[in-house]
């Protein structure tokens, strides 16, 4: 059986940029609520008598989307895949209870970055939006000026709404963190190295658990 793995970490901390060595490694799915909601941010989830009739009107502002929305995706996804890397869920301590119902995992990564650095990472972001590689303004340019051309700017990537995801990960997630911490799951990795040192602790520590 293909590997169940989870990368918990802020927003910013690399967990997309991680996932995708991940899945070319381990050759396991890239399960990712963000870019799940991000292809759906127009549903009309109205049914459900929530604040917001759709999941964009949430993340445009940094908030979470309600947990039902979010718990149908992940639980539909996990079904489908065989060996996964989970990026973005479980966000609050009702998700990783209903995770743990879900599912068993094998490895749980936590990439450690402090906030400062997080802003920089995220509003100097850009993707591609035909292959959906990750770069940033400073850290990571593509060398093919055509590709350089048509990168774009995430949404929710200005700095106050930056900021304000920041904050809502940290009273919501952190306490994700404790939880598999006090499991004696949690695999810490310094995040702050170059996204290559990042790699090589992430895969060993992959390699040595799964
Ligand atoms: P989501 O898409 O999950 O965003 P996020 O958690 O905020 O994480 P990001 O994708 O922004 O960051 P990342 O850690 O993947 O960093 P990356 O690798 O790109 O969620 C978006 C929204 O959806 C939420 O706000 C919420 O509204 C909603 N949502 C999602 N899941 C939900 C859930 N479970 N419940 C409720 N709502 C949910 O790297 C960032 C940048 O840094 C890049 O430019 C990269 O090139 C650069 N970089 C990466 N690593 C390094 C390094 N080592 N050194 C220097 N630069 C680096």
């Amino acid at each position: 059986m293909e590997p169940h793995i989870l990368i918990l970490g802020a927003p910013g901390a690399g967990k997309g940029t991680q996932s995708d060595n991940i899945v070319e490694e381990f050759g396991v799915e890239h399960v990712t609520t963000g870019d799940a909601l991000r292809a759906n941010k127009e549903m009309d989830i109205s049914h459900l008598g929530l604040e917001y009739d759709t999941p964009g009107e949430y993340m445009d502002r940094g908030e979470l989307v309600p947990d039902e929305v979010v718990n149908e995706i992940v639980d539909t996804a996990l079904d489908e895949a065989d060996g996964f890397v989970l990026d973005g869920y479980p966000r609050n301590l009702d998700q990783a209870e209903t995770l743990s119902e879900m599912t068993d995992l094998d490895v749980v990564l936590y990439l450690d970055v402090d906030e400062e650095e997080l802003v920089e990472r995220l509003t100097g972001r850009r993707l591609d939006p035909e292959t959906g590689d990750i770069y940033h303004v400073e850290f990571n340019m593509p060398d093919d000026e055509e590709v350089r051309q048509r990168l774009v700017q995430r949404e929710d990537d200005t700095e106050e709404t930056v900021r304000e995801r920041i904050r809502v990960y940290q009273e919501n997630t952190e306490p994700v963190i404790e939880f598999y911490e006090e499991e004696g799951d949690l695999i810490r990795i310094d995040g702050e190295q170059t996204p290559d040192e990042v790699w090589d602790d992430v895969k060993s520590a992959i390699e040595e658990n799964a």
